[in-house]
């Protein structure tokens, strides 16, 4: 989607269909709502005293334009003005996108002036991510089909004069984080077939080289010189080849201490020898998130130039059942050297991230986080509304924390007490990698910690918020790109 800021006075804009939002308490007699019921002959106030049109949360009402201005303007109630944050913003350019696309209309516009109450950057941001997210489709493995009505919304104008220099900023800042979750999202949804470890790593590839990011792959025969022995585990029962991929993004001073970026790239999960049932197995292509999420979060990042060294490291594997694959009772080693029992075969994600932790701590980083749909247990305990943010630095759980809050990609702390390690004492090994049932993403987390070394750490376990129904205006159902925006907040909070 084309996203840009324009400035001008959205009352003469020539376009099809223009979105505003209204709040509760919003006075129909000044501002852009005054001067659009001047342009419109007094409709909007009809709309209002009517009481079709209250600005609460989910109002709509559709009114057509007298020429000389907006074909078509949608008032969308946003709620309370004491409550308008940012998400409300991503929600309401989502519902404007999703107007233009029932109306079939290739562009709208989205008035910011009349969203106030939130930093105008931030409005700009936030309206930008909701567009090009709501814009977004997976299409590219159907034929096209003449009668399908859906249209492809292709531009979004947002409009306003009270600060153009802060909305051009946020335009920019929110089409491009939108683009890298909407990479997140196309690569997730590319069936496992497709979206194989070496698919992921030429996307990597081809991704660095457009924006200007330094890639690094490794195949097996690397990974074993590496020692890389927990990853090659995973990937021992599969035909294709496991890789490990590295994106650097230096921004920063030589020499300053990078952010490590971590993402499980399983892209497909059948279990291994410890088989899961078939009943939704199909949806284990979406187990390699983690690592589509740190892959579109690196394109922002390096779109935007952020002025901090990070590092994007995806170990990506299979996990299917074979005459080779690793047993359960097999003890593997690692590249920190640990000896593990493999108890489960299905709690694979543990053991390629453990590597890629491994590497990452080596990096000396300023701090590291990873994220992966772990384990089912976080569903459990969170359901889909937010994700598990468990580690060893209080400092920068706080700050994933906030992240969450600013992109609309919430996180919520578990506990990682030292009591939940002993879940993983192994007769035979150093450590086993499963710890039972009680506390399931806890003691994955536990697992993880055993391989950060002394870096500051956090985890995101992904599992039920990177995949779902995509109730959300800007969502679709199925890829939700969770956490890009997140990601690329923190790294933002960062850079400074
Ligand atoms: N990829 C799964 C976790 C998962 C579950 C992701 C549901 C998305 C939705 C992971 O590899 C896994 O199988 N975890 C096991 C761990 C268990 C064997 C300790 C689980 O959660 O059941
Ligand atoms: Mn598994
Ligand atoms: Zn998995």
């Amino acid at each position: 989607m084309r996203l840009r800021y324009v400035d001008a006075d959205a009352r003469t804009l020539d376009t099809p269909l223009l979105a505003v939002g209204v709040t509760e308490a919003a006075d129909p007699a000044s501002g852009l709502l005054a001067d659009l019921d001047g342009a419109l002959g007094g409709a909007v106030l009809r709309a209002l005293e009517a009481g079709d049109m209250k600005g609460k949360a989910g109002d709509e009402t559709l009114l057509y334009g007298a020429g000389g201005g907006p074909a078509r303007v949608v008032l969308l109630g946003l709620g309370k003005a004491a409550k308008v944050d940012t998400e409300k913003v991503r929600r309401m350019a989502g519902r404007a996108v999703r107007t233009a696309e029932r109306l079939r209309l290739e562009s709208v516009a989205i008035a910011l002036d009349p969203i106030d109450g939130v930093a105008r950057e931030a409005v700009a941001q936030a309206a930008a991510e909701g567009a090009g997210l709501a814009a977004w489709r997976f299409t590219e493995l159907k034929a096209e089909d003449e009668d399908d009505p859906t249209v492809t919304v292709r531009t979004a104008d947002l409009v306003g004069s009270a600060d153009p220099d802060g909305y051009s900023q946020g335009a920019l800042i929110g089409a491009a984080i939108a683009r890298g979750e909407n990479l997140a999202r196309t690569l997730q949804s590319r069936p496992g077939n497709v979206a194989t470890p070496t698919h992921l790593a030429d996307e990597a590839v081809r991704m660095a080289g457009s924006v200007g990011l330094d890639a690094t792959i490794f195949d097996e025969e690397r990974m074993r010189d590496e020692g890389m022995l927990a990853l090659l585990s995973v990937s021992r029962g599969s035909e294709e080849e496991a890789r490990f991929i590295i994106l650097e993004h230096r921004g920063g001073a030589e020499g300053d201490a990078p952010l490590v970026l971590v993402g499980k790239g399983l892209t497909f999960d059948a279990g291994g020898i410890s088989l899961k049932p078939a009943a939704g197995m199909e949806e284990m292509k979406y187990d390699m998130s983690g690592g589509a999420a740190v892959i579109g979060a690196m394109q922002a990042i390096a779109e935007l130039g952020l002025k901090i060294n990070v590092v994007g490291l995806v170990p990506s594997s299979e996990n299917l059942p074979d005459g080779r694959a690793t047993k359960p009772g097999d003890v593997i080693g690692s590249l920190a050297g640990k000896t593990i029992e493999v108890i489960n075969t299905d709690a694979e994600g543990r053991l390629i991230l453990a590597d890629a932790l491994t590497w990452g701590s080596r990096l000396n980083p300023a701090a590291m986080v990873d994220c992966a749909t772990l384990t089912g247990s976080v569903v459990i305990a969170l359901g889909h509304h937010a994700a598990a943010v468990l580690g060893n630095d209080d400092d920068l759980i706080a700050e994933l924390r906030a992240a969450g809050e600013a992109s609309g990609e919430r996180c919520w702390q578990l506990p990682l007490w030292d009591e939940y390690r002993k879940q993983l004492d192994s007769p035979t090994a150093d450590l086993q990698n499963v710890g039972g049932r009680p506390g399931g993403s806890i003691t994955a987390a536990a697992f993880l910690k055993e391989f950060v070394g002394e870096a500051k750490w956090a985890h995101l376990d992904i599992a039920g918020t990177a995949w779902g129904d995509g109730k959300l205006p800007y969502q679709r159902k199925g890829a939700l790109g969770f956490p890009t925006r997140l990601l690329v907040e923190w790294v933002r909070s960062r850079a400074g």
